[in-house]
C-alpha cells in the first residue's frame, strides 16, 4: 500500500466547494443532513417514506442475527409499485426512458407505457409458468426490454438474475445453474461498435448443460434468424401480444429477494449476491435522489449496463422509484464517432451524467476535440463509480465535460453494498480530486489494521462498514457461510458482539477525515471497473491443454485502471509461440468472457516461488509495473526472475 503514486493522490490539496450555481433551488443545501444521518435508524426511516408500501413496519431494522440484517420487518410491497404505478398514475406521459440505439434508432417510453408493457410480460412469463420465488436469467443487450424484463419478474416477485451480455457460455451456464433458473429472458442478437453479438446462440449453447430452465424468451433486436428450440422457446413479441396491458403486483415482504447479481470472489466461484426488496429500494432510491441533486425536470444518464449493479441500482430501480427520465444507450462511447456521448448529451439536454474513470481516461485520451464539438452545457452534476479516479482524471472531467459548472461526484459502492456509501452531496460537500469524500448520511464506515484497530485520521488500512444499512447484501445465493466468511469473519468481534463489514478495499483518510480508496486487497482484480478475480483466469487457463501452470496479476493500466498480466508456463514439448499467445487468449475470453482476456500473457519455464511452494504474485506484480525488485534470494528459483522481467518488458 506504499505505492508512490497513491501517496501523491494522498497529498491532494485542491478542495472544491458546490459551485454557486448548483445551490440554486437545491433542496439539500445544509449540513445538518449529515447530523440527521448520525442517527441510522432514524434516517433511513424518513428515508422510507418516499417510497410506496402495501403494509408498514414493525421495526426499521432488525440485527438479532447478525450479520443477517432484516430492514422495514414485517412491511410488505411491491417495487414495481414504487417505480412504475405511481407514477404512471400521477405523470403518466412523463418519459421514463429515452432510448438511443447504437444505429440512431430511438424510442421514448413514457411511465405509462412502461407499465404496461411491463405487466404484459408479467402476464407472458406467468404463463410460461414463472411465479414468486422462482429464478429467471436474464441476458441481453441495452434495450429497453432488458429494464421491462427485470421489472416484470418484480411484479411477480420472482427473482432476477441478470448476467451481463459479454459474458461466455460457459459463465452463463454457471450462473443458471447456481440460481437454477427455470426461464432465461434474452435477445437474438446485440449490437455493440457496429458489430452483432450472437446472445441467443450462446444462449443456446449454455442451455446444452442447464436442465433447470424450460424456457427461454427470445426479444428480436437485430430480426436475425436464430434457430428456436419448440416447446422451450418463445418469441417475446408473440409471448406479450395478447397480454393484458395490466397485471396485479404480487406482493412480496421487505425482505422477499429481488434479485441474484453474480460477483467475482477470491475464489474461482463467483458468488450470488443477494439483494431484498424494501431496504434495496429506499437505499437506492435515496441515495440517488441526493447525490445527483435530482429534479423533477432533470434528464439522467448513467452510461453503465444494467448487466452490473450500477445498472440495477442506478438505471433500473433507482431513477425509476424517483420517477426520473433517464437515457438509455445502447452502444459504445466512440460510434460512429468519439463525440457520441457528447452528442446524446446535447440531443437530450442531459443534467446528470453517471460514468466509470476508465471512460473519463479514454476521453481524456482522445482529446478535448469531441468534447468540444457538442453543447453541455445543459449538465449540472457529473459522477463516477466502478474504480478509484486519479487527480488528473477527475480534473479533466471537472473543467471539460464539467465546464468548472459541475460538482464531480465520486461514488464508491460495490454490489454487495446495492447503493452508493461514500460519495458527496454535490450541494453540500466540498469535494477534493480523486476523494470519494465521506460516508453519506445513514451509513457509518471506519478504517482499521491488521489487527481490526481503528486507524487514525491520517492513516490508511482496511475499509470497514460499521453499521448495517438498508440495501446491505443479505447473504450470497446458497452459501450463508460464504457471505459470513467473506464479509464478516475478518474484522467482527463476535464475543462483543462487534460487527464490521469488511469490503475487500484499502483506503486512507486524511486529516479532514476524507476517504481515499486505494483499490482491493485481495485477489480480485479492477479492469474497467469490472471485477474479475485472478483465480478465475487462471483456472481458465490451466483448462488449456497447453498450459501446466499460470499465475495471474493485475498490473496497472493509465486506461483501464487495472490490466491482467498472466505468467504461463507449458507442458513439456509445447513452443510457446504467437499462435499459442493468441490461443489463450482466447480460451479465456471464451471461458469467461471477453472482459477477462489477458491484456499480456508472459510465457516462462517456471513461476517463481517460495520455498515453501507458494508462487509470488506480488514480485509478479514489481515486475510487470517495472518496479525496482527487493531481495528474491529466499526464492526457491530466483534465477528465473530476471528472464520473466525480460520477457515481461518485451511485451508490454
Ligand atoms: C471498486 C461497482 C474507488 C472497489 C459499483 C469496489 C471503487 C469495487 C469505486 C466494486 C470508487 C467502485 N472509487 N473504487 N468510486 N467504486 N470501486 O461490485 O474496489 O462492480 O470494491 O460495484 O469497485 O465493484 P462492483
Amino acid at each position: 500500500m506504499a505505492d508512490p503514486t497513491i501517496e501523491a493522490l494522498y497529498e491532494e490539496s485542491r478542495l472544491f466547494p458546490p459551485p454557486p450555481n448548483v445551490l440554486e433551488g437545491a433542496e439539500v443545501t445544509s449540513r445538518e443532513i449529515y447530523e440527521r444521518g448520525r442517527d441510522p435508524i432514524a434516517y433511513w426511516e424518513q428515508e422510507a417514506s418516499h417510497i410506496q408500501w402495501r403494509t408498514p413496519w414493525t421495526s426499521v431494522l432488525d440485527w438479532s442475527n447478525p450479520p443477517f440484517a432484516r430492514w422495514f420487518v414485517d412491511a410488505t410491497l411491491n417495487v414495481t409499485e414504487s417505480c412504475l404505478d405511481r407514477h404512471a398514475e400521477a405523470t403518466p406521459d412523463k418519459v421514463a426512458y429515452y432510448f438511443e440505439g447504437e444505429e440512431g434508432d430511438t424510442r421514448v417510453i413514457t411511465y405509462r407505457q412502461l407499465l404496461e408493457d411491463v405487466c404484459r410480460l408479467a402476464n407472458g412469463l406467468a404463463q410460461l409458468g414463472v411465479s414468486k420465488g422462482d429464478r429467471v436469467a436474464i441476458y441481453m443487450g441495452m434495450i429497453p426490454e432488458f429494464p421491462m424484463a427485470l421489472l416484470a419478474c418484480a411484479r411477480l416477485g420472482a427473482v432476477h438474475s441478470v448476467v451481463f451480455g459479454g459474458f461466455s457460455a460457459d459463465a452463463l451456464a454457471d450462473r443458471i445453474n447456481d440460481a437454477q433458473a427455470s426461464v432465461v429472458i434474452t435477445c437474438d442478437q446485440s449490437r455493440r461498435k457496429g458489430q452483432t453479438i450472437d446472445l441467443k446462440r450462446i444462449t443456446d449453447q449454455a442451455l446444452e448443460r442447464c436442465p433447470s430452465v424450460h424456457h427461454v424468451v427470445v426479444v428480436e433486436r437485430t430480426g436475425a434468424d436464430v434457430p428456436m428450440t419448440t416447446g422451450r422457446d418463445v418469441r417475446y413479441h408473440d409471448l406479450v401480444a395478447d397480454q393484458p396491458a395490466e397485471r396485479p403486483a404480487t406482493e412480496t415482504s421487505s425482505e422477499d429477494p429481488l434479485y441474484i447479481l453474480y460477483t467475482s470472489g477470491t475464489t474461482g466461484k463467483p458468488k450470488g449476491i443477494v439483494h431484498t426488496t424494501g431496504g434495496y429500494l429506499v437505499g437506492v432510491s435515496s441515495t440517488h435522489r441526493l447525490v445527483f441533486d435530482l429534479r423533477p425536470d432533470d434528464v439522467y444518464w448513467c452510461t453503465a449496463d444494467i448487466g452490473w449493479v450500477t445498472g440495477h441500482s442506478y438505471i433500473v430501480y433507482g431513477p425509476l422509484a424517483n420517477g426520473t427520465t433517464s437515457v438509455l444507450y445502447e452502444g459504445v462511447p466512440d460510434y460512429p464517432d468519439r463525440d457520441r456521448y457528447w452528442a446524446i448529451i446535447e440531443k437530450y439536454r442531459v443534467t446528470q451524467l453517471y460514468t466509470a474513470p476508465t471512460s473519463i481516461r479514454t476521453f481524456m485520451k482522445w482529446g478535448d476535440e469531441y468534447p468540444g464539438r457538442h453543447d453541455l452545457s445543459s449538465l449540472r452534476v457529473i459522477g463516477t463509480v466502478g474504480e478509484p479516479i486519479n487527480p488528473e482524471a477527475w480534473m479533466w472531467y471537472r473543467e471539460v465535460i464539467g465546464q468548472n459548472r459541475c460538482p464531480v461526484v465520486d461514488t464508491w459502492w460495490q454490489t454487495e453494498t446495492g447503493a452508493m456509501v461514500i460519495a458527496p452531496i454535490p450541494t453540500v460537500t466540498p469535494t477534493k480530486p480523486g476523494s470519494a469524500t465521506i460516508p453519506l448520511p445513514g451509513y457509518q464506515a471506519d478504517i482499521v489494521d491488521d489487527n481490526g484497530e481503528s486507524v487514525p485520521l491520517g492513516g490508511g488500512g482496511y475499509l470497514v462498514l460499521t453499521h448495517p444499512w438498508p440495501s446491505m447484501a443479505r447473504t450470497i445465493f446458497g452459501d450463508p457461510q460464504r457471505y459470513i466468511d467473506t464479509y464478516w469473519a475478518r474484522f467482527s468481534d463476535r464475543e462483543h458482539n462487534v460487527w464490521r463489514y469488511f469490503a475487500g478495499d484499502g483506503a486512507k483518510r486524511d486529516n479532514d477525515g476524507y476517504f481515499w480508496l486505494l483499490g482491493r486487497v485481495d485477489d480480485v482484480m479492477n479492469v474497467s471497473g469490472h471485477r474479475i478475480s485472478t483465480l478465475e483466469v487462471e483456472s481458465a487457463l490451466v483448462d488449456h491443454p497447453a498450459v501446466a501452470e499460470a499465475a495471474v496479476i493485475g498490473r496497472a493500466d493509465p486506461i483501464t485502471g487495472q490490466a491482467i498480466a498472466a505468467f504461463v508456463t507449458l507442458r513439456a514439448g509445447i513452443v510457446g509461440d504467437d499462435a499459442l499467445l493468441a490461443a489463450l487468449r482466447d480460451h479465456v475470453a471464451e471461458r469467461i468472457g471477453k472482459i477477462a482476456r489477458p491484456a499480456s500473457i508472459v510465457f516462462t519455464d517456471e513461476l517463481p516461488k517460495t520455498r515453501s511452494g507458494k508462487i509470488m504474485r506480488r514480485l509478479l506484480r514489481d515486475i510487470s509495473e517495472q518496479r525496482q525488485l527487493g531481495d528474491v534470494t529466499t526464492l526457491a528459483n530466483a534465477d528465473v526472475v530476471a528472464e520473466i522481467a525480460a520477457r515481461a518488458q518485451a511485451q508490454q
